[in-house]
């Protein structure tokens, strides 16, 4: 089984690797079928037209190299994204931009995505929440 050389250098050099203080949302996702955890922290910007972006995005993995590397590319490709552009973001999208990933290692690459999603999902609904108090 070969890596690439890009899967090599983020499960090396993991981009993003760490905490943020004060996210705008924080989720945990795992792979049921291999255990691993990650942990997925972003915080939210506006662009010049008003749009709601990632303006940081940060992980903690707890699994495999692969999990690592997917992790940190999902996270550099969240980077200055719309939220709603960040939706689209698939595992395709992540292996694309990793070269590619032996089979058996696939699944690994779906749990980044879904984080990351998992995250704009859990403040979306956490705004949501704070505008229907605001109305009472
Ligand atoms: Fe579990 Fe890679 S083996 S995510």
């Amino acid at each position: 089984m070969r890596y690439s050389k890009k899967v090599l250098d983020h499960f090396l050099r993991p981009r993003n690797q760490g905490t943020i203080k004060n996210p705008d949302a924080v989720v945990i996702i795992g792979n049921p079928k291999c255990g691993d955890l990650m942990k997925f922290y972003i915080k939210v910007g506006k662009n010049k037209q008003g749009e709601e972006t990632i303006k940081e995005a940060k992980f903690e993995t707890l699994g495999c190299g692969v999990a690592i590397a997917t992790s940190s590319v999902a996270t550099e490709l969240a980077k200055g994204k719309t939220l709603s552009e960040m939706m689209e973001i698939t595992c395709n999208d992540i292996i694309k931009e990793l070269g590619e990933l032996p089979k058996s290692k696939i699944h690994c690459s779906v749990l980044a995505d879904k984080g990351l999603r998992k995250a704009i999902e859990a403040y979306r609904k956490k705004k949501s929440k704070k505008l229907n108090n605001k109305n009472f």
